[in-house]
């Protein structure tokens, strides 16, 4: 009997969904765990994949080869917090084999800053360029707060690290009605001054956490208004691989994004699939059909049966995202946390 071999020979590689986007960019979660507790993102107590249930680093290295086959061009490290995985430096250095060969155009990482100190070099040695931290706030009292870490000298500490390693940095910041709002502007000329850009996100109602979210939505049509009133702010026409909206402001020089899901949404030009540390896949953040991935990686001697999960979530992949601006006291609209699937 012979294995049945994917594609079939001279068969196209590459993804396209039903809609035609062509998707290239891939965000994959190393581990749901954190080392922080973000009022917004978990809850305090929050339980965690059992380990058995997560792909181990080998599986992690297999998957990503087979995206990267089928044209992922972005890779995005994600969370929880990836920094906190074990082997997380090995990895990513094998990952850099895909950057040497040109296949991958950029890999990157999204981290709460934590560990940075301790991984900036490794990181910028092994070929990563950018990093994303996120930082919700700069006052120590107010970072421990969202956070429920008093953290907030270890991230500043090391995001210095991260630059001076020759990581380019961005800062994402979740804007948050009653913890950050006040303290956006000083935040967007923190980051500006430092070479650094912004990007804000609106809160989005994924999983159960202790708080109502509705408590803290701040729409970012609002804060953008608020802005214009001291700043000048020039729409600027890249849109990278990523939902953010960006423009320049001319005050601080820095350039400033917006990642609106509720208020704007911003799926017509998605080209993203996320994949969570357990292997599964979800076409959407805003959507919950998914595609199991870790059956066929364990249970399949070769790649095929993984590209036809692949081709199968393709035609699953939602137009758009089903979010609707929060209600109070209302259930997420989806259980799963952000730490699933990462931002
Ligand atoms: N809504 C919006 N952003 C969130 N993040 C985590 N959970 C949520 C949520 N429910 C953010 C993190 C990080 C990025 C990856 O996603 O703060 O900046
Ligand atoms: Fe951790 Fe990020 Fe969630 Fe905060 S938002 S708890 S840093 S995964």
């Amino acid at each position: 009997m012979s294995v049945a071999t994917y594609p079939a020979e001279g068969a196209q590689l590459g993804m396209v969904d039903s809609f035609g986007r062509v998707v290239d960019t891939l965000r994959l979660s190393m581990t749901d765990r954190c080392n922080l507790r973000c009022t917004y993102c978990m809850s305090q107590d929050m339980e965690f994949m059992p380990r058995r249930d997560l792909l181990s680093l080998e599986e992690l290295d297999r998957l990503c080869a087979v995206f990267v086959a089928r044209g992922v061009r972005h890779l995005r490290l994600t969370g929880g917090e990836p920094l906190v995985r074990r082997g997380i430096m090995a990895f990513v250095n094998g990952l850099t084999r895909h950057l040497q060969c040109g296949d991958l155009k950029e890999l990157t990482l999204t981290t709460n800053g934590v560990r940075l100190r301790e991984f900036a070099k490794g990181l910028a040695a092994v070929g990563i360029r950018r990093i994303n931290v996120s930082l919700d706030s700069l006052d120590r009292q107010v970072f421990a707060r969202i956070a429920r870490g008093d953290r907030l000298y270890q991230v500043l500490d090391g995001i210095s690290a991260a630059q001076a390693a020759g990581l380019k940095v961005k800062i994402n910041t979740v804007a948050l009605k009653r913890d950050n709002a006040d303290e956006l502007p000083t935040l967007i000329r923190w980051a500006h001054a430092g070479g650094m850009d912004i990007t804000l996100i609106e809160t989005m109602p994924l999983g159960l956490v202790d708080e109502d979210r509705t408590d803290q939505f701040l729409s970012l049509a609002a804060v953008r208004r608020r802005l214009a009133q001291s700043w000048t702010l020039t729409d600027l026409p890249d849109r990278s691989s990523g939902p953010a909206r960006y423009v320049r402001v001319a005050e601080t020089g820095g350039r400033l994004g917006f990642i609106t899901p509720l208020s704007h949404n911003f799926c017509d030009s998605c080209r993203r699939l996320r994949v969570t540390c357990t292997g599964t896949l979800y076409m959407c953040l805003g959507q919950d059909s998914s595609v199991d991935l870790r059956e066929p990686l364990r249970h399949s001697p070769n790649d095929a049966a993984l590209h036809r999960a692949i081709d199968h979530a393709l035609v699953l992949k939602p137009k758009a995202h089903s979010f609707a601006t929060p209600v109070r006291g209302a259930a997420p609209a989806l259980s799963r946390h952000m730490s699933m699937t990462g931002g």
